[in-house]
């Protein structure tokens, strides 16, 4: 299972430079998102865009699908392993769970969302404001639970992890030429997501949040539906979607630069997957992975 130890060691690598500015001291890990954080939300609402079914989860604790877009564990339940915390992290709206487990992290993520509320319109999924509401209804039961001073702790202490984007361009812009593509060029469409961005960050803090990790886009031209379509590019990664995803995590850096001078105490960080997962998707013999990369990549093909 030499995959498994790649993976590990990338999010360890993630694990150290987050820790390092965000301050070792989390009683738990909060998520907002696309696929690449859902835990299974989706499986509690009516959308297609769910992973219930195999592969997925093939190589997760009990080989079962949980609604993880993955063969098995995805980045966030390693970084919360990585800090010490549980070892996975579960999805909000999953009744198997209850305020007791989501204490020490949940994740609100849902597969196919976006910066854009459009985005999540796409295929009925949860919209990132959406997102947001299940949030403060977490802090009120929290509150609740373990009374207002030990939940604000957790609160003001937690580390918010946010991982979306990919749809807004793939299942959304560049999908319906009539919307969004007829309204805004390539870079305001991107000032118009890093506007919403901005806003998710304050509301947070707002609410009390102070150490977040905003999350950049992967190589999205190597997504293999990207792939499979680049047929004038012969199958390879399309430079163009993989042009944007680094101009996108380039504004993104600046934004969390400038939140950061703005927002007193603040703890920000920008979490950019995109060069590891680059190397690993051109090179997978060095990291002997070949198969992981099929399986995981595949089972991700569509809703990122
Ligand atoms: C949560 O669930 C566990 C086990 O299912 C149960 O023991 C516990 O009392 C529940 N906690 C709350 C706050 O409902
Ligand atoms: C998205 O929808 C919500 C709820 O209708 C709304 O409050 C919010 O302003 C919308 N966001 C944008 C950027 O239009």
């Amino acid at each position: 299972m030499a995959y498994m130890h790649v993976i590990i060691w990338l999010f360890l690598t993630q694990f150290l430079v987050l820790s390092s500015k965000i301050g070792a001291k989390v009683p738990a890990l909060i998520v907002f998102g696309d696929s690449s954080v859902d835990a299974g939300n989706n499986n509690q609402i009516p959308t297609i865009a769910r992973s219930n079914f195999e592969p997925y989860g093939r190589d997760f604790p009990g080989g079962k699908p949980t609604g993880r877009f993955s063969n098995g564990k995805i980045p966030t339940d390693f970084i919360s392993e990585a800090f010490g915390l549980k070892p996975t992290i579960p999805a909000y709206l999953d009744p198997a769970y209850n305020i007791s487990d989501f204490a020490t992290g949940v994740t609100f993520a849902s597969a196919g969302s976006g910066y854009d509320n459009e985005t999540s319109d796409v295929l009925s999924v949860i919209a990132l404001w959406k997102e947001l509401e299940y949030y403060k209804e977490y802090q009120t039961r929290l509150k609740a639970y373990l009374g207002e001073a030990k939940a604000n702790e957790i609160i003001g202490e937690s580390l918010y992890i946010m991982g979306l984007g990919t749809n807004d361009f793939l299942e959304n812009y560049y999908a319906f030429p009539d919307r969004r593509q007829s309204q805004f060029t390539v870079p305001k469409y991107e000032d118009f997501l890093i506007g919403i961005a901005g806003n998710f960050i304050k509301e947070l803090y707002g609410l009390g949040a102070r150490k977040m990790s905003l999350g950049g886009l992967p190589p999205m031209g190597c997504l293999p539906l990207e792939r499979a379509t680049n047929l004038m590019g012969g199958n390879e990664c399309s430079d163009r979607y993989n042009s944007v995803a680094l101009e996108f995590n380039d504004k993104l850096n600046k934004l969390t630069i400038e939140m950061s001078k703005e927002l007193p105490g603040i703890k920000l960080v920008f979490s950019n997957p995109y060069n590891i997962l680059l190397h690993i998707i051109k090179k997978p013999s060095l990291y002997g992975i070949a198969r992981f990369i099929r399986i995981k990549i595949s089972c991700n093909s569509n809703y990122t």
